[in-house]
């Protein structure tokens, strides 16, 4: 994939933004996000914790191509593994497991990532005003 604005993309960004994982509102959450970028563009973001873990991440767009590949790896990186960890995700784990994005777009990962993080404080305030303990992980993680 090529665009005047954004470059050569990777394999793993190409198909990505071909074919995005996750992509639509869940039907069960407990936590949520949605921001404008400064692009113009906004991203929603949808997280379902349980005993400490993301068991479930998606998102929308309404950005381009490389705003779908950042969104899609980006719940790719999240779903089952801890909340903390998923808290800790920046845009620079997003653009590595993307094999990168043309600098125009790495922006895009950057909003991803930001949004996942509020959906995660979103459930953070949802859990503390229900009084629930967060309790560590019942999984391990796969890395
Ligand atoms: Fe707007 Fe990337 S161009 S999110």
């Amino acid at each position: 994939m090529e665009t005047e604005e954004h470059g050569a993309f990777s394999p793993t960004a190409q198909e990505h933004a071909a074919a995005p994982r996750n992509y639509g509102p869940l039907e069960d959450y407990n936590g949520n996000a949605r921001i404008t970028g400064p692009c113009g563009d906004t991203m929603e973001f949808w997280v379902a914790v349980w005993n400490g873990l993301v068991e479930d991440a998606s998102f929308t767009t309404t950005g381009c191509g490389s705003s779908l590949a950042a969104g899609s790896m980006t719940t790719c990186l999240a779903r089952g593994r801890a909340l903390d960890t998923v808290m800790g995700i920046e845009q620079e784990h997003v653009l590595a497991a993307l094999g990168g994005l043309p600098e125009a777009a790495r922006h895009c990962a950057l909003l991803a990532a930001n949004t996942l993080r509020a959906a995660c404080e979103d459930y953070l305030a949802w859990a503390k005003s229900r009084g629930i303990a967060l309790e560590p992980p019942t999984k391990k993680e796969n890395d």
